[in-house]
C-alpha cells in the first residue's frame, strides 16, 4: 500500500497552455510545457487522490492513474472544470490564454497587399478566480503565479484577488518555462514557505504532501 494520504480525496488539476483560435490554421498560445502540472497530477495520484488533469495542448504522456481531459481554449477549459467539480483541491496550474481573438474567422485569412488585419481581442474566464467563488468551492483553492519581478508582491496581491487559499510563486524570469528544475513560493494566509530550486517533480511531491497534510487538519477541526 505505501504511503496514500491523499486516498478517497479528488484532486482537479489544470495544466499546460490554452489556444485561442484565430481562424482554422492560426491561434494565440503561449510558452507554457505543462511539465509542472503534470508532475502535480503524477505526484497526487501516487499519494492515492483521484485526479482529474484538465490539460492544455501539450506533448506530455499521461501520468499513471491520472484521469485526463484535453481542451484547447480558456473557455473549454472552464466549462470542463466546471463540469468536474467537486473536488477537495483545485489546483489551477494552467498558462491559461488572458484574452482571445473577438471574433473567429471560419474561413482562412487571406493575405490580399493590403494593410495587415487588425486583431481585436477580449478577455477570457478566470477560470482560478471562478473555482474559488463558486457554490462547490473546493476547501482548497490553489493558484499559481508565474512573475518575473516582484515575485512575492505581485503573487500576495495575486491570492488576495483571486480569493485562493494558496498561491505558489514562481519567478519565470530565467529558463523555468519547458525547463525540468522550479523555483517556488508557496504563500497562504499565515505567510511564506520558500522551497529550494529542485526538479518540478520534487516541487510538486511536496505540494501535494503539504495538500494532504492541510486536508486532513481541515477534517480534524
Ligand atoms: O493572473 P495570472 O494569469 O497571473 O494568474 C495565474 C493563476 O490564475 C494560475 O493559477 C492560472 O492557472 C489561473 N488563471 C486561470 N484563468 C485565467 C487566468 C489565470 O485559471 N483566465
Amino acid at each position: 500500500e505505501g504511503h496514500r494520504p491523499l486516498a478517497g480525496r479528488h484532486v482537479l488539476i489544470t495544466a499546460g497552455p490554452t489556444w485561442e483560435a484565430i481562424d482554422p490554421v492560426r491561434y494565440i498560445a503561449n510558452r507554457s510545457s505543462g511539465k509542472q502540472g503534470f508532475a502535480i497530477a503524477a505526484a497526487a495520484a501516487a499519494l492515492g487522490a483521484k485526479v482529474t488533469l484538465v490539460a492544455g495542448p501539450v506533448s506530455l504522456k499521461t501520468p499513471k492513474g491520472v484521469d485526463r481531459i484535453n481542451v484547447e481554449s480558456a473557455r473549454d477549459m472552464a466549462e470542463v472544470v466546471r463540469n468536474s467539480l467537486p473536488a477537495d483541491a483545485a489546483v489551477m496550474v494552467a498558462a491559461v490564454a488572458d484574452w482571445r481573438p473577438k471574433e473567429y474567422r471560419a474561413e482562412k485569412m487571406k493575405k490580399r497587399g493590403s494593410a495587415p488585419p487588425a486583431l481585436v481581442l477580449e478577455e477570457n474566464p478566470d477560470i482560478l478566480t471562478n473555482v474559488a467563488a463558486s457554490d462547490n468551492r473546493p476547501p482548497l483553492v490553489i493558484g499559481f503565479a508565474a512573475e518575473t519581478e516582484d515575485v512575492l508582491d505581485h503573487a500576495k496581491a495575486k491570492r488576495k484577488r483571486k480569493t485562493c487559499d494558496w498561491i505558489v510563486a514562481n519567478d519565470v524570469s530565467g529558463d523555468v518555462m519547458g525547463g525540468d528544475l522550479n523555483k517556488v513560493h508557496i504563500i497562504d494566509a499565515e505567510g511564506v514557505e520558500s522551497l529550494d530550486e529542485m526538479p518540478k517533480l520534487d516541487v510538486a511531491m511536496a505540494l501535494v504532501e503539504r495538500i494532504a497534510t492541510t486536508l486532513n487538519e481541515q477534517d480534524a477541526e
